[in-house]
C-alpha cells in the first residue's frame, strides 16, 4: 500500500475538451491539401503529438510527397488556426467536476501536475482560469517520447519530488494508461470501462471522482 500524494493529469478529454479544435484545424488543412478529414479520424490523433498527428493525416489523404521542412511548415499552419481558437477558449469550457476536484485536493494538501502532450497546455489552462491550480506543468515542450511511453507522468514525479508509486494519474487515452502503468503509477481512466480496462478504476467524467475513491486506490 502506498499512500497518495499527488494526482497528475491528461488535459484534453480530462480537464477539458479541446478535440473539436484539433478537428477544425486539421479538417481546414486536410481541404487546403486537396482532400478530406473524418471525425473518425480525429478521434485516431488523440494522444498523438502535433508532427506524428500530421503524418497520419497525410498517409490516409494519400499524400507521400513531403518533406521535413514543409511537415514543418504544414503543421505549424495547423497549429496557428488551433491557437486562434484555444485563445477564446473561456472556464465553461472546462469539463464537469474536474475544477472542483482539483480545488479538493489542494484543500487537502495533495499535490497536482498536469502530464500532456500538448504545447499549447499552459496557454489552455491560463484561458480557462486553472493554471494556478496545478503545482507542475509537464507539457509536450518538456517531453520528448509520446504516450505510452511513461517520460511525461515519470517526468511529473520528478519535478514533485516523488516516487512513482505514491502518484495517480487520470487518462481517457488507451496510450495514456498504458503510460501511466509503465510509469508504475495507479491510474484513473476518464471514459468506458470496455475501452479503458487496464486501468485500476474507470469513471465517465471528474464529476464521479471524489477524496474517497482516491483513497480507496491506495
Ligand atoms: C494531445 C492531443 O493532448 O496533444 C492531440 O490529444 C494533440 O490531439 C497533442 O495532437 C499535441 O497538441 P499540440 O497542442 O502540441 O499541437
Ligand atoms: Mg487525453
Amino acid at each position: 500500500m502506498s499512500e497518495i500524494k499527488a494526482c497528475i493529469f491528461d488535459l484534453d478529454g480530462v480537464i477539458v475538451d479541446t478535440a473539436i479544435y484539433h478537428y477544425k484545424a486539421w479538417k481546414r488543412l486536410a481541404n487546403e491539401l486537396g482532400f478530406d478529414f473524418s471525425e473518425e479520424e480525429n478521434e485516431k490523433l488523440k494522444g498523438v503529438s502535433r508532427i506524428k498527428s500530421l503524418e497520419l493525416m497525410l498517409s490516409w489523404g494519400g499524400v507521400i510527397d513531403k518533406t521535413g521542412v514543409e511537415k514543418e511548415q504544414l503543421a505549424s499552419r495547423k497549429n496557428s488556426w488551433y491557437v486562434e481558437m484555444i485563445n477564446q477558449m473561456k472556464p465553461e469550457e472546462i469539463l464537469p467536476g474536474a475544477q472542483k476536484f482539483l480545488e479538493e485536493l489542494r484543500k487537502r494538501d495533495i499535490k497536482t501536475a498536469l502530464g500532456s502532450a500538448s504545447k499549447n497546455a499552459k496557454v489552455i489552462l491560463e484561458k480557462t482560469g486553472l493554471l494556478h491550480l496545478f503545482d507542475v506543468l509537464v507539457d509536450g515542450n518538456v517531453v520528448s517520447a509520446s504516450k505510452p511511453d511513461p517520460e511525461v507522468f515519470l517526468k511529473g514525479a520528478e519535478l514533485l519530488h516523488l516516487k512513482p508509486e505514491n502518484c495517480v494519474v487520470f487518462e481517457d487515452a488507451v496510450s495514456g494508461v498504458e503510460a501511466a502503468k509503465a510509469a508504475g503509477m495507479k491510474v484513473v481512466g476518464i471514459g468506458s470501462l470496455a475501452v479503458l480496462k487496464n486501468a485500476n478504476l474507470v469513471i465517465p467524467g471528474l464529476h464521479e471522482m471524489s477524496l474517497q475513491k482516491l483513497k480507496e486506490l491506495q
